[in-house]
Parts: C-alpha cells; sequence; structure tokens
C-alpha cells in the first residue's frame, strides 16, 4: 500500500470515502492496524487509562507518550501516524506548545499531532501548523483531558447554546490551520451540522454516522478493556475473554505438568551425548 499522506486523506475526503482510524499504543498493534489497512492510527492518551491503568488522563507525560509513538512508529508503514499532546504540554503559550510538538515529531516519530482544545488555542495551532509545520489534528466534543472541568466524561452539545459552542470552536479550528478534528460523544445532529460546515475532515467518537471518518479506542472495541464500555463503542471482539481463558489455561497446564509437553516443546541432547550423559 502507499504511504497515507495529509494529501491522501485530503482525497479520501473530497472523494466521499468514510476515514478509518484506530488507536494503537504498542507495536503489535500498529502491525495489525497497518495489515488491516487503518488510514489513520492514533497513539491517543487514552492509553494512560487502558495500557498504563491510570484513572484518567491527567497523568500521563509528554515522555511516555513518546514512548509508545516510537513503538507505534516501528509497527505503521504506510498508515499516518498521529499522536496526542497530553495534558499540560500545550497549555501554557505558543512556544511551549511548539516545543511539545516538535518533540512529538522528532523524538515519537509521529507525523502529526492531536491537542484538545477550542477556539482559544486558536494561536497555539497556528504556531504549531505555520510555525513548525508540523500537521494538527483539533478535538472538540468530550474532552478527556478537561473532563473535571466539564463535570465528568459527558455527552457534549446537548443544548442549542452548547451546540453553537462546537460549532464556533470547530471553525475557529480549521481557521487555525488543522487538516482535520476528532469530534467525540455529540449529539449525531450537531456532528453533522460541523461536518457540512467544515472544509476539512470530521473524525467521529459517539458523534454519529455522517462525520468523514471513525475511530475507537483499540482497548474498548477489542473487549479488552472491560472498566467500562462507553455507549458509542462497538465491541467487534472479545479479545479479553479470549486471554484470559488462554492463561488459565496455561496456568492449569503448568501445575498438572502437562505443558511443556516432553518431546513437542523440549529439545534434546545428540544421542551419544545423551549416553555418556546418563
Ligand atoms: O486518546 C484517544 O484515544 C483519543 C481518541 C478517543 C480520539 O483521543
Ligand atoms: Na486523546
Amino acid at each position: 500500500r502507499a504511504k497515507v499522506t495529509v494529501h491522501t486523506i485530503k482525497k479520501l475526503y473530497s472523494d466521499g470515502k468514510p476515514i478509518a482510524m484506530m488507536t494503537a499504543y504498542d507495536y503489535p498493534t500498529a502491525v495489525s492496524c497497518e495489515r488491516a489497512g487503518v488510514d489513520m492510527v492514533l497513539v491517543g492518551d487514552s492509553l494512560a487509562m487502558v495500557a498504563l491503568g491510570h484513572d484518567d488522563t491527567s497523568q500521563v507525560t509528554l515522555d511516555e507518550m513518546m514512548h509508545h509513538s516510537r513503538a507505534v512508529s516501528r509497527g505503521t508503514r504506510s498508515a499516518f501516524l498521529v499522536s496526542d499532546l497530553p495534558f499540560g504540554t500545550y497549555h501554557a503559550d505558543e512556544s511551549s506548545a511548539v516545543r511539545s510538538a516538535i518533540r512529538m515529531v522528532k523524538e515519537g516519530r509521529a507525523e502529526a499531532v492531536k491537542l484538545e482544545a477550542g477556539r482559544r488555542a486558536a494561536s497555539r495551532i497556528d504556531a504549531i501548523v505555520h510555525g513548525a509545520g508540523i500537521p494538527v489534528v483539533g478535538h472538540i466534543g468530550l474532552t478527556p483531558q478537561t473532563a473535571v472541568a466539564l463535570g465528568g466524561f459527558r455527552v457534549q452539545g446537548k443544548s442549542v447554546a452548547n451546540a453553537q459552542a462546537l460549532v464556533d470552536d470547530a471553525m475557529a479550528l480549521q481557521e487555525a490551520g488543522c487538516f482535520a478534528l476528532v469530534l467525540e460523544a455529540m449529539p449525531s445532529l450537531v456532528a453533522e451540522t460541523i461536518t457540512r460546515l467544515l472544509g476539512i475532515p470530521t473524525i467521529g467518537i459517539g458523534a454519529g454516522s455522517r462525520t468523514s471518518g471513525q475511530v475507537l479506542v483499540y482497548s474498548d472495541m477489542m473487549g479488552i478493556f472491560d472498566r467500562f464500555t462507553p455507549k458509542f463503542c462497538r465491541r467487534f471482539a472479545e479479545v479479553g475473554v479470549t486471554m484470559d481463558r488462554a492463561l488459565g489455561e496455561y496456568k492449569e497446564a503448568v501445575r498438572a505438568r502437562q505443558f511443556p509437553h516432553e518431546g513437542a516443546h523440549t529439545y534434546a541432547m545428540s544421542p551419544a551425548a545423551e549416553e555418556s550423559w546418563r
């Protein structure tokens, strides 16, 4: 498959072909996304919860995100690699935002960065896109990094005023130079309106079927993360059950001395050496 670039994504968008994005946190997952032909791979800071066991995403550091991003980059040959800038690494001012984005590209091997921000981050996004020349994906709606300020993990844009604020944010982010926008947990109608108004692709998660593309959290859609599954997630597999069963069988096989099997899983000396050894 040819390398997916920002131009490929623009082409999919202008051809009206839905863009498939998936999160990945490590090399094997990246390879799997690559084999499936996923267009964009996202090293989401959701990894704080689903891979590192934190209660929310606010604890993960830029260095930790870069470590995962590098691992994923070794598995993505053609897929376009986007990595999240975590909480606190692009908030203070334009220069710190640019510095974080540059590190994510240079040390994290990302091709683009994503940040959770509305119109108030416009100047920082502009600095990353036009100052450093790094493509940026925006993210509005339910923004987990600011879930505390939003009053928890809740659907956004349910009231007319709140929906209008999301539209204003989306327009400002496009104006600031974002080449795509993630729309998370909002009514389908609001996401449809934003998608219609914008000239850049929208990637939805819990934002209905009429966005320009979709993204899901890998561990949620595979059935690996069992603390909760959001309403918008379709579980495409129950991998967690399979993994638990395999580990249980392994443990029992060890206890029962059924594993390893002498012969199938073991090494022998040469017959002569064995003879004299015995
Ligand atoms: O961190 C993440 O996985 C994300 C996606 C849900 C869009 O930001
Ligand atoms: Na994220």
